[in-house]
């Protein structure tokens, strides 16, 4: 058995890996732009800050061989006799890879997330029939769609993007549909939402979406320190009734296991494809009241944007423009798919206060007094 994953050296990649690991999957082939020796290095990092079972870590080394490719590339950049022995060699691929910078250049994002899939598809269709391909995709293919419940099977595109990256994804969906009606085989594509983690990630390992965000809030605050003084109000055009679904990134890797595993036994349909995310969404007024207690100087609003923005509120304007657009959104999705494909009782933790504290928390916001960093938010 070789599973063959891209994208195992990202953020999501190692979560898989460590679960995966865990299952004793056979052979693992990670491909990596990177040189391979580097690759497996940035991995085992990746494992030992993730507090990886020391099995798992064995398993890391034993069992996990990197290969350098680039998903870019036709026959991702391999001699046409390494690309043929690893395809016949895989019995499961699972296509992680993605550009996923929400605002990259679109010609990028199509390379890498559209083009990319289909060379990685390219490897599937010369692997034994029977492999099993596993598409990581994203809920926000639903694009500006901003209320409402979205059903696992749609994909629709007819209310356009927040973002290029939404929109390549969406493409990568669109050709992997494609690709399974041509070929007669089966796909499973996994839609997380927003997977966070609440440990901060050490320099050199891949950490979540939010840490920019978390980065920004730092620079806001270097930008302008007032110690002592009135919190500075900050506006930001979004509802204040928003809400975005966020899912914890070890339940998400479990989850995509084990309902990969449970959907190989059935019979299969052409594609299926599967929300995974948080039975509950995240009020994003949670959120900022959260981050008023990592970033005490400032108090943020959701309203109207503002005739007259102060210099904060032009700053956040432009830095955290990829972001603002999901501030209007108050859409859920549908996960009855998800639940069936998973043992009962499978579900992810409360986001909790605490937890969403860790999340948001990290040692990229320098706090002003110790005692700050012990307090709590009241619940
Ligand atoms: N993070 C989230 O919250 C989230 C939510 C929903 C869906 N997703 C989806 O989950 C998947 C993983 O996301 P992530 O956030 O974990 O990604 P990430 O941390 O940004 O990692 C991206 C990975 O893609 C690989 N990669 C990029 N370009 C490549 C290329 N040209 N050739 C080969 N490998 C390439 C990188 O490997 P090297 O650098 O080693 O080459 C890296 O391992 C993506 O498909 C994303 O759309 C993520």
């Amino acid at each position: 058995m070789t599973v063959v994953i891209t994208g195992g050296t990202g953020f999501t990649g190692t979560f898989l890996l460590r679960s995966m690991l865990a299952r004793d999957p056979g052979e693992v082939v990670v491909l990596s732009r990177d040189e391979p020796g580097r690759a497996h290095g940035r991995l085992l990092r990746a494992l030992d800050a993730l507090a990886a079972p020391s099995a798992v870590r064995q398993a890391a080394r034993r069992q996990v061989t990197a290969v350098q490719a680039d998903i870019t590339r036709p026959g991702l950049g391999l001699p046409a006799d390494r690309f043929a022995a690893l395809a016949a060699s895989m019995t499961e691929l699972w296509h992680c890879a993605a550009d996923t910078t929400l605002n990259a250049d679109p010609a990028s994002l199509r390379r890498v997330n559209l083009g990319g899939t289909q060379n990685v598809l390219a490897l599937a269709e010369a692997a034994p029939p029977g492999a099993r391909v596993r598409h990581l995709s994203t809920a926000f293919v639903a694009g500006r769609r901003r209320e409402g419940l979205i059903l696992e099977d749609e994909l629709d595109d007819s209310a356009g993007f927040e973002n290029d990256y939404e929109r390549s994804k969406y493409d990568a969906e669109v050709a992997v549909r494609d690709w399974s009606s041509r070929t007669g085989r089966p796909v499973l594509v996994l839609r997380p939402s927003l997977m966070v983690h609440d440990r901060p990630a050490p320099a050199g390992v891949p950490d979540h979406q939010i840490g920019s965000l978390v980065s920004l809030l730092a620079r806001m605050r270097a930008v302008h320190r007032r110690p002592g003084r009135e919190p500075l109000t900050v506006r930001l055009p979004g509802r204040p009734d928003a809400r975005l679904n966020m899912v914890q990134v070890g339940w998400a890797a479990e989850a995509m296991l084990e309902a990969s595993a449970r959907i190989a036994g059935r019979p299969a349909g052409a594609v299926t494809t599967l929300h995974v995310v948080h039975p509950q969404d995240t009020p994003a007024e949670k959120l900022w009241r959260l981050a008023a207690e990592n970033v005490p100087e400032f108090r943020l609003t959701l309203g109207p944007a503002p005739a007259d923005p102060n210099f904060l509120e032009r700053f956040a304007a432009t830095y955290f423009q990829p972001f603002l657009p999901f501030a209007w959104h108050r859409r859920s999705y549908d996960r009855a798919r998800l639940v069936s494909a998973l043992p009962s009782g499978h579900r992810p933790g409360p986001l909790s206060f605490d937890f969403l504290f860790a999340v948001l928390d990290s040692p990229r916001i320098e706090r002003p007094h110790p005692a700050s960093a012990e307090r709590r938010p009241s619940r």
